[in-house]
């Protein structure tokens, strides 16, 4: 088995080249003076299964993968997979007004064209995997995120909004204490209102769970409706890190005692690794793969 390391998922293809025993292909990826994209695999890769692994954001990022997908099937493997720690677009994975365009499905189209299997990590909706057209499943950071936070005493996991339910009862039934989650309402794409939860978290200690963090206008919001509420201590936690602007300083200064991200999108909060879940995955699945 290869494992193709995409630049945006260096770090979580070298866990992988690890954990399943891999060989990684050496790839050259460049950009030329006009920011066009070059790869070449320099591996052979016939005959092979062959695990690319690259995040589809930003954008610059989607073409990498496209051209690491071409450049590696051309080369007759036995097995494409692709692992998209971060799949961008996710967000916009209907029609919320009429006249746009579904992002999440147009991307997961294209890519899926090319691959056997496509392995993506908490992606912000489940039926997300449906519009590949290829087989897609996803695995969760949830169990790695517990395993972090097993000391920390939590009281109670809440979700910032409806969205993150499930998040947040998968995380507290691995925990062993209870859940809640707390209405937003997004009032722009900064600014959100929080509403309470029906749980009293009264000098409990508390985890906030959610897919994302992007300007961290949720997770500040919800934090200083912990805080108005009287909690001990609050815990912040997401699989995606993307933490745009000022979203660490918004966090922190609404109260939070701790930010923690997963590795899917690398940073200074990257306390939990996803690679183990992936990997058992792809242990799974890549085997049902062959061709041969
Ligand atoms: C949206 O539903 C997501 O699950 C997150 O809540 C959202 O992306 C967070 O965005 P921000 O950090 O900008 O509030």
């Amino acid at each position: 088995m290869y494992v193709v390391p995409g630049s945006a998922s260096r770090g979580i293809a070298d866990h992988l080249v690890r954990e399943l025993s891999a060989s990684e292909a050496d790839v050259e990826i460049r950009r030329f003076i006009d920011g066009e994209c070059y790869v070449r695999i320099k591996s052979d890769l016939r005959g092979e299964d062959v695990v690319i692994v690259q995040n589809t954001y930003p954008d610059e990022n989607i073409i990498e993968a496209l051209l690491l997908l071409s450049a590696t099937k051309d080369m007759e493997p036995n097995s494409v997979t692709l692992v998209v720690p971060y799949f961008g677009y996710a967000r916009q994975d209907r029609k919320f007004q009429d006249g746009e365009a579904v992002s999440a499905k147009v991307m997961a189209e294209i890519l899926g064209n090319y691959a056997d299997l496509v392995v993506l990590v908490d992606p912000h909706k489940e039926y997300i995997t449906d519009f590949f057209g290829t087989k897609a499943i996803s695995c969760s950071a949830i169990p790695e995120i517990a395993r972090y936070m097993e000391r920390m005493n939590i009281d109670v996991v809440i979700a910032p909004d409806k969205g993150a339910v499930d998040r947040a009862r998968r995380l507290s039934e691995l925990l062993g204490c209870e859940s809640d989650h707390l209405e937003k309402t997004r009032l722009d794409d900064e600014v959100v209102e929080i509403k309470p939860g029906s749980i009293d978290v009264k000098d409990k200690v508390v985890a906030i769970i959610d897919d994302i963090i992007s300007t961290g206008g949720t997770m500040a919001r919800a934090v200083e409706e912990m805080v108005r509420q009287g909690a001990k201590e609050i815990h912040v936690a997401c699989t995606h890190g993307l933490f745009i602007g000022e979203a660490i300083e918004k966090i922190l200064g609404s109260g939070a005692r701790e930010i923690i991200s997963t590795d899917t999108i690398e940073n200074a909060y990257s306390k939990v690794r996803v690679a183990p879940q992936i990997a058992s995955v792809l242990r799974e699945s890549i085997p049902k793969l062959k061709y041969l």
